[in-house]
């Protein structure tokens, strides 16, 4: 099984950008711990980052028929992409959205996520454990989607 981690503008900025709210962990750290884990679960794991919306939407697009899961912080295109929600919707994968702050303690406009309606489950306001929580649901959800397609394929043999 394949997870694709997804990250939006201005995280390759972690460590430097605004450390009271993000904290100090750069992102190339936070994507090494998450490649320990998945190695220790035989998961298979992608990381990409983009600043650009239509490189996300892309990026998206080419999960399909490529990975099981989507692990995204869509960042600041969370509270305006509806290119990024379709493109969710249109491959139709497990999606877990992850928010390093809590959204919902900031500013009012960061309290509208355009894409959490179309993933499975949100993370906010964890850090960058919250990550590690989203590779935790992540591997939940694929082990749910394994169990459920070993039954399908039993009753097609019955
Ligand atoms: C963020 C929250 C967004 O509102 C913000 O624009 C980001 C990061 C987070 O991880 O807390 O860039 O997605």
């Amino acid at each position: 099984m394949k997870v694709v981690v997804i990250q939006g503008p201005n995280l390759n900025m972690l460590g430097h950008r605004e450390q009271g709210i993000y904290g100090a962990m750069k992102l190339e750290t936070i994507h090494a711990q998450m490649e320990s884990v998945a190695k220790q679960n035989n998961l298979e794991i992608e990381f990409f980052q983009s600043n650009l919306e239509g490189e996300i939407v892309d990026k998206i697009q080419e999960c399909l028929g490529d990975a099981d899961g989507i692990i995204i912080n869509p960042a600041a295109y969370t509270h305006t992409s509806i290119a990024i929600r379709d493109a969710l919707s249109a491959v139709s994968l497990p999606a877990v959205e992850v928010h390093i702050s809590n959204i919902y303690r900031r500013e009012e406009f960061r309290h509208t996520s355009m894409t959490a309606p179309v993933c499975t489950g949100q993370i906010s306001g964890f850090g960058p454990f919250g990550y590690h929580l989203a590779l935790i649901s992540m591997m939940q959800i694929l082990s749910e989607v394994q169990a459920i397609r070993q039954e399908q394929e039993k009753t097609q043999k019955a």
